[in-house]
This record gives structure tokens, sequence and C-alpha cells, in this order.
């Protein structure tokens, strides 16, 4: 374990891809954004990350409205229409012949003077690019991930997709450092959720719990779904805070994710969850939430 460093890599091992920035479709070696954007200055972006199964894109209208929400509270203007994301999104897709992983989007508010006010009349830096992963053939859905609990030093605005990362990068290197799969925030002696994904448990009497939606997590796209299915299917759902202990001694816990999709939790620092296998009503939010996406998938 610890081992998956399958979001790391070096650039340039693969295919090139091509890129979207700011008008252009690009080789990505010839992919760049100025030192004085502020994006890279101040983290002054957002950003959505959108699944493609089988060369389509999963729930990217719900992603398209999320990116507008982010933009709204950050109080930086759209770079383009929902019919032009799409747009971009597909064609991405499609020239670089990619079937299975995501469309990572990123907006910032573009090139300006180091000033920590805004400029005035700012031009967002748009880019897109492609990755391929496997989705739905992963060896953590059959074995489950094996967490660690961390107190949550993040900013009060995760409600916010911002690319401000550093915290949740730093949590899932001490997860690795300590030999397990990743690390779940912890606040008020409350989950808030993982490094890169919601997190939920099914208690002994088979109902979901997942925390409310409120600035201390980010509103997942799969979370939604996954709640969706198990209202149609008659689970039970509470959305309300839990603590590592209720976790620890639920009968599954799984976290959710765009390129997540449903995984299963096995480990909470050092206790089994249920019989530290995945568990059924996990194994099946899984599968369900697959084959939705394939039928719902555009
Ligand atoms: N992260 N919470 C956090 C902090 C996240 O970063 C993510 C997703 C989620 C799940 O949201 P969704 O179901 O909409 O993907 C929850 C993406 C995948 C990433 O940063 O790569």
């Amino acid at each position: 374990m610890g081992k998956d460093r399958r979001d790391g890599g070096r650039l340039g091992a693969g295919v090139s891809r091509v890129v979207y920035v700011n008008g252009a479709f690009v080789p990505e070696a010839e992919a760049c954004v100025s030192v004085f954007d502020r994006g890279f200055l101040f983290a002054d972006a957002v950003y959505e990350v959108t699944s493609v199964l089988d060369g389509r894109l999963i729930d990217l209208p719900a992603h398209l409205a999320r990116l507008d929400r982010s933009l709204r509270e950050i109080g930086l203007p759209r770079p383009a229409t929902d019919a032009e994301l799409e747009e971009l999104h597909r064609r991405l897709v499609r020239e670089n012949g990619l079937t299975e992983g995501l469309v990572y989007l990123q907006v910032t508010r573009g090139v300006a003077e180091r000033n920590f006010l805004y400029p005035p009349d700012p031009r967002p830096t748009l880019v897109l690019f492609t990755q391929a992963l496997p989705l739905v053939d992963r060896p953590e859905a059959r074995a489950g991930l094996r967490i660690v609990t961390l107190d949550d030093p993040r900013w009060a605005r995760r409600d916010i997709k911002t690319v401000q990362l550093l915290s949740a990068s730093m949590a899932k290197e001490i997860a690795h450092a300590r030999g397990k799969d990743d690390a779940w925030f912890v606040e008020d002696g409350l989950v808030t959720e993982g490094t890169a994904s919601n997190a939920h448990l099914v208690s002994r009497d088979g109902t979901i719990v997942t925390r409310d939606l409120s600035s201390a997590i980010l509103a997942g796209i799969t979370r939604a779904a996954i709640l969706a299915h198990a209202a149609e299917a008659g689970v039970a759902v509470e959305e309300r805070p839990f603590t590592v202990a209720e976790a620890q001694s639920a009968a599954e816990a799984f976290v959710t994710g765009a390129t997540a999709f449903v995984l299963p939790v096995v480990e909470i620092d050092g206790a089994p969850i249920g019989d530290g296998r995945p568990g059924p009503t996990v194994r099946r939010l899984r599968a369900r939430y697959i084959e939705e996406s394939r039928r719902r998938s555009v």
C-alpha cells in the first residue's frame, strides 16, 4: 500500500496531448501560462474535474453549474458560456482519443502586476487538459482504502473549488508515508471530507450517513448522484456530521469523487471497518454509479 502514485508522474512520458489554453488548442509542450498569472501567484483560481467513461462526459452540466457558483463566489466573470465550455470538453476528448479518464478545467483571474487587490478588469485564463486513467477497473475498488485522519488545516470556504490544494497534497503524502492510502480531515471532532473526495458511512441499520452541505465541504457531484441513487433504491440517507469513532464502528464506509466514483474504506486509523473488507452496500453503490453513468453520460 501507499504505492499508488498514479496522480504524480512526469510529463512527456506518453504521447503528446492537445491542451486548450486561452483560445488555442496546442501540443502540451507549448501550453504555457504567464509567471504573472494570479493562479500561479495567489492560487486565485477555481477548477473542475469531469470524468470520461466510454469517451463520454459524466455529469458535465452539474460540473459547469458548480464552476459557475465557484466563479461567482470569488467574483470572477465567466470565461465562456456553458455551450462553449461543453464544446471545449468534447473537442479535447475527441482530439486526444480519450475513452477513460478525466477533463481538467481551470479558470484563473489572469495576468496582472502582483498585488493582493484584484485587477479591476480581469481577463481570466482558461485552461483545459485531459488525463487518461482507469476509472472502472481499479485495485482500490477490490481492496478498499486504508485511511488516516488528520486535523483539517484548510481554509473555511471549502465549498468553493479553488486550486489551493497544498494541504490536501500534504495530507495524502502523510497518509502514504504511514503506508496508508489517503486521509480524511477532521474538524471539531467531526469528519469533514477526504483529501479529494467526500466521506460517508453506512450504519449498522443500512442508513447512509454523509455530512450535510455547508462551507465545511465541497458539494460533490458524485455525492449528489449517489444520494439520488440511494433514494431511488429505498436506502435511507441521513445528512449530518459524524465522528471518527462512529465511522470506525459503522458497517461500511466509503468515499466519492469524480475519478474515485465510489471506493470502499476498509480501515480508519488502524481500526477495520466491518469485517475489514469492502461491503455489499458500497459494492452495489459503485456498480449502480458506473451503470447509471454509462447510461446518462453524453
Ligand atoms: N476532487 N471534496 C474535495 C475536497 C474534492 O477535491 C473533491 C473532488 C470532492 C468530490 O467532488 P466530486 O464528486 O464533484 O468530484 C470532494 C477532484 C476530483 C480533484 O481534485 O481531482
